[in-house]
């Protein structure tokens, strides 16, 4: 039976990954390793508490002692990354800890599986998957064409940064102990489960409530926007079906405005509940973010020749599941907006799953 690590598994894709796990590898054992920081919810997957094949430890990817101990105690031979800070507002405000988790805790875990590997026998069928961000290529301009894996890195914000430095740490696993890492770079993901800090999420919660929604600048900064259960089937093939050593581009060719964008999702919101009136009138011109890239865009030929990989659900039909989805789960907006759902961590976890 596989025993794969997954990192970050409470937080927002890696809890979608999990539950992708569960419902289409029911054989695979999971061992789900998560700080539980701000953005990370145990509540998210609550329900598969109890489950043998799944197995909660709370800890930190830049802790060896805990890291390595997990490499001990279970017979762990695939690993998926997708543990980090991930905002890059906060970033801006407080880079240390991005260096701390992102660049520390990726070396921490690639040397742990690499030394535990190697006590087991050598590499065979092991496989380490570390997931990062089209933020690493850096900002394009209107007409540039979209960056391939060949494209250079050329980081904006601390958090890219963090981000880019880390893939360059795999890299050099790959190159100098031929470590059987894969990298993919995505672009940015929405859909359930996503901390109401990023984009799509802050716009629902500012809207159900009748509150600013912050646009910054102009709004006409370009991002590509990708169904997050799109992100954990690309993952998931990559673990399975990619060439170790290889990087892979994994985007949803859906490129927007954030103004196109938010005001798709509000005309959506709007739709649905009508009683909210005119949404428009709440969108609100702030300062921009400093250093804020202009555009990003993906090639993904690469994921799509080599290993099949597409996108199946469409911009228009993502932001319909991810509106109902909010509107279903006002819930656990409330929790996470009041902070509830760090009692709920305390309750459950605190000193029992060390
Ligand atoms: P998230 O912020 O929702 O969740 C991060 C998770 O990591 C949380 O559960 C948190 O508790 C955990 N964590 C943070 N520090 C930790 C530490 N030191 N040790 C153990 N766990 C820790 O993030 P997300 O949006 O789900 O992103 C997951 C990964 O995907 C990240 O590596 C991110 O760079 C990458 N990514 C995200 C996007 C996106 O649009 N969200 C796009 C491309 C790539
Ligand atoms: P975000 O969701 O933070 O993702 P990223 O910065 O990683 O792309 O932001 C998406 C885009 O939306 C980005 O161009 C910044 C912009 N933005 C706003 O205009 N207002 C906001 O309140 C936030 C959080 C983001």
């Amino acid at each position: 039976m596989p025993t794969v690590l997954v990192t970050g598994g409470a937080g927002f894709i890696g809890s979608n990954f999990v539950r992708l796990l569960h419902q289409e590898r029911p054989h695979w054992q999971v061992v789900n390793l998560d700080l539980l920081t701000y953005a990370g919810n145990a509540e998210n997957l609550a329900d598969l508490a109890g489950d043998p094949r799944y197995i909660f430890v709370h800890g930190d990817v830049a802790d060896w002692d805990a890291v390595t101990s997990l490499f001990a105690r279970h017979a762990i031979d695939r690993v998926v990354h997708f543990a980090a800070e991930t905002h890059v507002d906060r970033s801006i405000l407080d880079p240390g800890v991005f260096v701390r988790t992102n660049v520390v805790g990726t070396y921490t875990l690639i040397e742990a599986a690499r030394e535990a590997w190697h006590r087991d026998g050598g590499y065979g069928e092991t496989r380490f998957l570390h997931v990062s961000t089209d933020e690493v290529y850096g900002s394009l301009a209107a007409g540039d064409p979209p960056t391939t894996e060949h494209s250079p890195y050329a980081p904006s914000s601390p958090y890219a940064a963090s981000k880019a430095a880390a893939d360059w740490l795999v890299r050099s696993y790959v190159r100098t102990y031929g470590f059987p890492a894969l990298i993919t770079n995505c672009s940015n993901n929405y859909g359930p489960y996503q901390f109401p800090e990023k984009l799509i999420p802050l716009v629902l919660c500012q809207a159900l409530e009748g509150k600013p929604i912050p646009i910054y600048g102009r709004g006409d900064n370009v991002r590509d926007w990708l169904f997050v259960t799109d992100h954990c089937r690309a993952a998931l093939t990559v673990l399975e079906e990619g060439t170790a050593g290889e990087t892979y581009n994994i985007g949803a060719g859906e490129e927007r405005t954030n103004l196109d964008l938010v005001h798709r999702l509000l005309g959506i919101l709007g739709e649905l509940r009508p009683e909210l009136g005119d949404l428009t009138r709440l969108i609100t011109f702030v300062p921009d973010r400093p250093g804020h890239d202009f555009r990003y865009a993906l090639n993904t030929e690469k994921i799509t020749r080599t290993l099949g990989w597409r996108p199946r659900v469409s911009l228009a039909q993502g932001l319909r599941r991810t509106i109902a989805w909010y509107l279903e789960h006002q819930d656990w907006l409330n929790r996470v907006r009041t902070g509830e759902y760090r009692r709920f961590l305390e309750q459950q976890y605190h000193g029992r799953t060390k």
